[in-house]
């Protein structure tokens, strides 16, 4: 199998389940023309996150990294009209172009943009939870730095209610994650990570590997219990 046949997989998929989407190819178009980088997920994978979060009734969600707001749009439309989406993102000008892309998708009263280090956050999201201010996630989408994503996903155990799914996304690092000797730090974030969910006594998780229009890619599913 090539990368031409994935693609072309995908495609075909989107195609047949997604048809054409005026507010996503708007958010795709203003995010290129502001100079992001084109590391959303895909349409699919878009979808089935959309899917996952209407199929336990999510009501909050909790993202990690937002871009141009891309897979933030496909969450939040899964939310009720009382329900909340927090989404942490580093850099300003991604913040800026997402906060721009939801409000066009009309889902400003529900999405919350943060600015800053999810590490920072984090914390600031479990003093909320300590305190009344908020409510533990029902859903928690990890697509920040790979590096930390063992960190991410220690804090967002204590940060979803038992039942509550955890994603982490691209731990496949197209294969490499298999080499134990990698210097690389997203390789080597993603072996943390795995060693950090399988250790982990309050879930029951999995990571699955994918193929599509992103390559050899793949994710960890965590439910909380
Ligand atoms: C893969 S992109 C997110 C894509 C987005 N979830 C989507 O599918 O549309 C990763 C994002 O994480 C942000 N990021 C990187 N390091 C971060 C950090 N330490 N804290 C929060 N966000 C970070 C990047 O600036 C980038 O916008």
């Amino acid at each position: 199998m090539t990368q031409q046949q994935w693609t072309a997989v995908d495609d075909y998929f989107a195609d047949a389940f997604l048809g054409s989407d005026e507010v996503l190819d708007a958010a795709v178009a203003a995010s290129d023309s502001a100079g992001l980088p084109a590391i959303a997920v895909s349409p699919v994978q878009g979808k089935f996150l959309n899917l996952l979060a209407r199929s336990m009734g999510a009501r909050r969600i909790l993202e990690l990294g937002t871009l141009g707001g891309y897979s933030t749009i496909w969450l939040a439309r899964a939310l009720p009209a009382d329900g909340r989406l927090v989404t942490l993102e580093y850099e300003p000008k991604h913040a800026e172009v997402a906060r721009a892309n939801i409000a066009k998708a009309g889902l400003a009263g529900l999405v919350e943009v943060r600015v800053g280090a999810a590490l920072d956050a984090l914390p600031r999201l479990a003093e909320e939870l300590a305190d009344g201010r908020a409510e533990p996630f029902d859903l928690v989408f990890i697509d920040a730095d790979k590096e930390h994503n063992a960190e991410y996903f220690a804090a967002s155990v204590h940060l979803t209610r038992p039942g509550g799914v955890i994603i982490v996304d691209n731990v496949v690092r197209g294969g490499d994650v298999v080499d134990a000797r990698s210097e690389r730090p997203d390789v080597r974030g993603s072996r943390r990570l795995i060693d950090t969910v399988s250790a982990e006594p309050l879930v029951s998780a999995i990571a699955m590997q994918t193929v599509g229009v992103k390559g050899h890619d793949g994710f960890v599913m965590a439910i909380v219990q």
